[in-house]
């Protein structure tokens, strides 16, 4: 096993960058408290590329106030074991003054697309994540950056931005990695209490529910999942639910009744004081009822705003 070079600094990442001749080089941003999802992330890097470089920053501009800045899970010490047992080459762990010696004036604008869905409950959740992603690209020089599709819109507006932006990055999507009863991992997840799990497993099996349901369209997917909702609104302890939507999985916009070809089947909510997202990406059939077609111009979305 062989251990990555780590750089914490500005200086210290330009150094082992310059050092670095091989190419392609495929980046993984991570926030640290490496899971197995992370490690499927490293593992695509590597198919992809010579050198796999991973970068562990909490990003405070992410956070909104209340939100689990403070307590968000920092293991650095177990993250670099677990980047060696991956073969990483490169870990770019900066503290928060080396990524912004100064409060940030100019940042990336999700734009509308920042606004909807998960970004009405996290108003500017998106700018920071683009922010700090642009950051990262413009240090590490990524030819490659691989991304979970745990976090869709994350990704769908990542993709966006490196064409709006002309950034010169492939990005790379992979799987969601889920436990064996379907819970996503995330590192969220180790907030969870034993009660609290069993509840947010309500989750995945919406989804599944949603998936079960393709072949009746659009409406009956939202109808399925949130039946299975509804049931966990009144669970001890509850889920409370911030969205369930069915969404194109390029805009994040909510699709029509007589929509066919992909979307994304996207739920999130809240668990005591933890805060999970997942989603399912799905193939609609072509909607053939006079029903459907009535029904153009419908949203399938459930929101509480
Ligand atoms: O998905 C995450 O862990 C974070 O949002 C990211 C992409 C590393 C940016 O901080």
């Amino acid at each position: 096993m062989v251990k990555p070079l780590v750089a914490e600094t500005r200086e210290e990442l330009a150094a082992a960058r310059a050092g670095i001749r091989d190419w392609p080089l495929a980046l993984v941003p991570t926030m640290g408290a490496l899971h197995e999802g992370h490690r499927s992330l490293i593992r695509r890097a590597r198919e992809i590329a010579d050198v796999v470089a991973v970068s562990i920053f909490v990003n405070p501009l992410q956070f909104g106030p209340g939100e689990d800045l403070d307590r968000y899970p920092r293991t650095l010490a177990a993250d670099l074991r677990a980047c060696a047992d991956e073969g990483v080459d490169l870990v770019f762990a900066p503290k928060p003054g080396v990524m912004y010696p100064s409060e940030p004036e100019v940042r990336i604008s999700s734009g509308r697309m920042g606004e909807i869905v998960e970004g009405i409950h996290r108003p500017g959740h998106f700018d920071g994540v683009l922010t700090v992603v642009t950051k990262l690209f413009n240090l590490v020089r990524p030819t490659h950056a691989v991304f979970g599709d745990k976090d869709a819109q994350q990704l769908a507006m990542i993709r966006r931005m490196v064409r709006d932006l002309d950034l010169p990055v492939a990005i790379v999507g992979c799987p969601t990695v889920r436990e064996p009863d379907g819970l996503a991992l995330s590192s969220r997840n180790r907030y969870l209490s034993e009660a609290e799990r069993r509840t947010a497993l309500s989750l995945s099996a919406a989804l599944g529910a949603g998936a079960e349901a393709v072949a009746e369209g659009p409406e009956a997917v939202v109808r399925a999942a949130q039946a299975v909702l509804d049931t966990a609104a009144k669970a001890d302890p509850p889920l409370s639910l911030d969205y369930l939507s069915l969404v194109d999985p390029a805009t994040f916009t909510d699709v029509d009744a007589l929509h066919a070809g992909p979307a994304v089947l996207v739920v999130a909510g809240r668990v005591g004081a933890t805060h999970l997202i997942d989603n399912m990406p799905l193939s609609l059939p072509a909607a053939v009822t006079d029903a459907a077609g009535a029904a153009r111009g419908a949203v399938f979305s459930t929101k509480d705003s």
